[in-house]
């Protein structure tokens, strides 16, 4: 019998045409865009643009009130982040989402607590740690005493704990320093080649969003207005112009 075409073609991650907002207005109207396995896709766009509003409609932390999003071969639109979040898709939250208190170490444990079986628990953090030395350095430290790039470190190897099949970044450069932006794109296009890992990722910090991704979007108002390849909107004059402080 012949195998049935999955609904979103070979992406792993369809939005299509997705409509949403707050109270009873629209911010997104017809946002599509799509992320292949391997990609690293960044979402660029002015401060209110709606990224985040992008981020929360496909985590299911908004209702998606018309349109459809498609991960590895099934309709998730509207699922629980925790569905979500079992079906392969993890979050880096905009704002900063470790326990302060905790050490590293207990901070990993925390986002394995879908997970039973403590030699896997084990398994998974070793991982991470193995990919992070700066963290595995670090990992009896109080997470809260440490610089805002090694906690935003700690936010991504959480993420990578469950083996997702795409991590989702809300402004990973968020509140940091240029040069610690810089080493944070730096370990997403490390972890991209080293274990393959799929990224979309949202950013206002546009030039260098794009500068480590392969393909972009631009969100403008709710919609998406240029997309292509990471090359062909650095170099598009009206997309320089507009959103990369470029003549
Ligand atoms: N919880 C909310 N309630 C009402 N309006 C919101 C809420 N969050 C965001 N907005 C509005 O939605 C628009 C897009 O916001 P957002 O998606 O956060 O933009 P971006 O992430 O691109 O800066 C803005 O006009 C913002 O004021
Ligand atoms: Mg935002």
């Amino acid at each position: 019998m012949m195998t049935q075409p999955s609904p979103n073609g070979d992406h792993l991650l369809v939005a299509d045409n997705i409509y949403a907002g707050y109270l009873d207005y629209d911010i997104l109207k017809g946002v599509s865009l799509h992320v292949d396995k391997g990609e690293v896709v960044c979402v660029i766009g002015p401060n209110g643009a709606g990224k985040s509003t992008v981020f929360k409609a496909i985590y299911g932390l908004l209702r998606v009130r018309k349109g459809h999003i498609f991960f590895d071969g099934q309709e998730i639109t509207n699922w629980r982040p925790q569905e979500i979040l079992r079906a392969g898709i993890s979050i880096v939250p905009q704002l900063h989402s470790i326990f302060p208190q905790m050490t590293v170490y207990e901070n990993l444990e925390m986002g394995l607590y879908l997970v039973r079986d403590k030699r896997r628990i084990q398994e998974r953090i070793d991982y991470v740690l193995s990919l992070f030395p700066r963290l595995a350095e670090r990992r009896n430290q109080q997470a809260g005493t440490m610089s805002g790039g090694e906690r935003r470190m700690l936010e991504i190897g959480r993420a990578l704990l469950l083996e997702p099949k795409l991590v989702m970044m809300d402004e990973p450069s968020a509140g940091l320093a240029p040069l610690i932006t810089r080493m944070i794109f730096e370990n997403v296009r490390r972890l991209n080649e080293e274990i393959g890992l799929t990224v979309l990722m949202i950013e206002q910090n546009a030039r260098q969003g794009l500068e480590y991704s392969h393909r972009g979007y631009v969100l403008e108002l709710g919609e998406n207005t240029y997309k292509g390849s990471a090359r062909e909107l650095l170099e598009d004059p009206e997309v320089r112009r507009a959103f990369l402080g470029g003549r």
